[in-house]
């Protein structure tokens, strides 16, 4: 089952989306090389705290910090610890934020310092795959319009799109119905409606589409090793159109 939110639910999930961008752009001014991706994460969980939020992924089937933060070759879930960010790397940034029960979702691909011509063109048609899904996301469609438009994005680029990992419905659970797929046929999926709210996460490789999982149980890396971006908002099919919850 789906579960449709109320106005009165979405005023919430936007306070969570707004802390969870909030944090993002905070992450945005401070990451750079040298920096460690434990402190980074420290520096999450404090600006989500004092905003008056939980981090949402803290403890969340064990996961062990705030951030997942995911360097060149990891696609996504990379668990924050000693490792030193460093120039020319693309590092993803996955963050979520609870507000009155309710989940914020939301991840972007930072590029420190200069970074390959192929990581740039990655990062970007990863972010334009997620904004024209987004665009797909409205009353009426079918989520299969949503998955098949970063399919045809990241393919006619060259890009592999994960198959392995999905995004996903997201209300006072931060994983529920449906399952958002980045590929597909237009014609897949349930028909969106209103109050329908999608954590929509493209996870696209500058090789193959195949992952597999670290020792570590989490840390999710490309088969061939090649370097991985990802994108994600939380977004309500509203009467008006998608509406982006997780702007600052
Ligand atoms: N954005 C990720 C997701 O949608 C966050 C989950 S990571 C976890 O699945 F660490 F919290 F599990
Ligand atoms: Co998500």
């Amino acid at each position: 089952m789906i579960e449709l939110k109320t106005q009165e639910e979405l005023e919430i999930m936007r306070e969570a989306g707004r802390i969870t961008a909030m944090t993002l752009d905070m992450v945005e001014e401070n990451i750079e090389a040298g920096l460690t991706t434990g402190q980074l994460d420290m520096l999450v969980e404090d600006f989500i705290r004092s905003h008056g939020a939980i981090p949402a992924f803290k403890n969340y089937q064990g996961y062990p910090a705030s951030a997942c933060i995911s360097i060149d070759s990891e696609v996504v879930h990379g668990i924050p610890g000693k490792r030193v960010i460093k120039e020319g790397q693309i590092v993803s940034v996955d963050i979520g934020a609870i507000v009155n029960n309710y989940y914020g979702d939301s991840a972007r691909t930072f590029a420190i310092g200069e970074v390959s011509e192929d990581k740039q063109r990655l990062m970007e048609v990863t972010q334009e795959a997620l904004s024209a899904a987004i665009d797909k996301a409205r009353k009426g469609n079918r989520l299969g319009q949503v998955s098949s438009t970063v399919q045809r994005i990241a393919e006619e680029a060259g890009f592999g799109v994960v198959r392995q990992l999905v995004g996903h419905g997201i209300g006072r659970k931060m994983h529920e119905e449906p399952q958002v797929p980045n590929f597909g046929s237009p014609n897949d999926g349930p028909v969106l409606q209103v109050g329908m709210v999608l954590a929509i996460e493209p996870m696209i490789n500058l090789g193959t589409y195949d992952v597999k999982t670290m020792p570590d149980g989490w840390t999710i890396v490309t088969a061939d090793g090649a370097p991985s971006a990802h994108f994600e908002h939380t977004v309500a099919i509203t009467d008006n159109g998608p509406r982006i919850l997780t702007t600052a």
